[in-house]
């Protein structure tokens, strides 16, 4: 894959006016992307499960501009009403791709975006909701290029999406997508998440995540923020390579569903990654008491029970809980017996991998 791919020779036609609507799930990491180059271009490879329920649903209505003016130019309604703060997000996005989209500079876009899970739940959703984006606008540039293969749709929308939020490129795809070079995946990239076409035992069928929101305030550090930390950060060359390592581990994980090992990786990573921003300077923590004693109680009943239960984070205070389908009563018993508690207002959401974004 290459970027002088996506960049599209003349339209021929005059771009017409119409809507488009997708809906894009949101995705978890197993293998965190955490550190990033220019461009968008992950320090290291990471690999996540697609979700299913967690997801937003975008619909863009454009029309030749009226007036002649330079730029994009849109207008945004979130869950029905105007939000001005996304519009900078949108703005830089928008301005980053119309290399790769020009009609964008002939288009006045009405953007109106909801996601499936509460607001300000402290799920991100500049993953599902940058996916949701790129992929309404290629939607519209398939309009324009007639000849466009779906698969050829997906893959620039997942390179689109990159642009605008790192994670955003494996939403587009399911259920189990990779983004960044690897050695052991020939066809893996910095440029696109693909989905991965390794052998995956049937354990993973249907796999849970059951996502405890255990604080859903803002958080004091942006993901954003966060990656340029990695800069300086005195671990940051041991941790890409330890990156690279969990990825060929799971790897091999996928194929003979050893969930021991798939265990130790997942968490790993979970806690490699908040032990990152807690050695970054400035150190900053984003676990809140509830995280760490959701975390106890796992590790406890993982003893007690042998049911092959983990967890995982993202740059939050929220848990995702990951286990096999067959036990999914016991651990919703396990949830509302000891968990409920330290999720705030008792609210948590049961999602499963899922198979990526589609047309509405
Ligand atoms: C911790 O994709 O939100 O969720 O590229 O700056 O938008 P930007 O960052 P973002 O970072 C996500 C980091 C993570 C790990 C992961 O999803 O791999």
């Amino acid at each position: 894959m290459n970027e002088q791919e996506f960049i599209p020779k003349k339209y021929s036609g005059l771009i017409p006016a119409g809507t488009t609507t997708w809906r894009a799930p949101s995705n978890i990491a197993l293998v965190k992307y955490w550190g990033k180059f220019p461009d968008q271009i992950p320090a290291n490879p990471s690999i996540s499960f697609t979700l299913s329920k967690s997801a937003t649903t975008t619909s863009v209505s454009y029309e030749p501009k009226k007036q002649n003016s330079d730029g994009t130019s849109f207008t945004l309604l979130f869950e029905g009403k105007p939000k001005e703060e996304f519009r900078p997000k949108i703005t830089t996005f928008l301005g980053r791709i119309s290399r790769y989209l020009p009609f964008l500079n002939e288009v006045h876009l009405k953007i109106d975006t909801s996601n499936t899970f509460p607001h300000s739940s402290g799920i991100a959703s500049s993953a599902s909701g940058m996916a949701a984006l790129a992929l309404c606008l290629m939607d519209i540039e398939k309009g324009l290029v007639p000849s466009m293969e779906p698969e050829f749709l997906m893959r620039k929308a997942s390179f689109l999406a990159r642009l605008g939020s790192g994670s955003a490129c494996r939403s587009i795809s399911g259920p189990i997508v990779e983004w960044g070079m690897h050695k052991d995946l020939p066809e893996s990239t910095d440029l696109a998440g693909i989905p991965y076409n390794g052998k995956v035992h049937q354990v993973f069928q249907d796999y849970q995540d059951t996502i405890l929101l255990v604080h859903k305030g803002e958080k004091t550090v942006s993901s954003t923020a966060g990656h340029d930390l990695m800069n300086k950060h005195p671990f940051a060359n041991r941790r890409f390579e330890q990156a690279h390592d969990n990825l060929s581990g799971l790897i091999g994980v996928f194929e003979t569903g050893d969930l021991e090992r798939f265990i130790q990786i997942v968490e790993s990573e979970a806690l490699t990654l908040h032990a990152m921003m807690m050695t970054s300077l400035p150190y900053y923590l984003l676990m809140k008491p509830q995280t760490l004693s959701v975390i106890q109680k796992i590790w406890a009943y993982r003893e007690q029970t042998s049911v092959p239960l983990c967890f995982t984070l993202d740059a939050g205070a929220n848990v995702h809980l990951l286990y096999p389908l067959q036990y999914r009563e016991k651990v919703l018993q396990f949830i509302k017996n000891e968990l409920i508690a330290y999720c705030e207002n008792g609210q948590y959401i049961c999602d499963q991998l899922g198979e990526g974004s589609k047309k509405v």
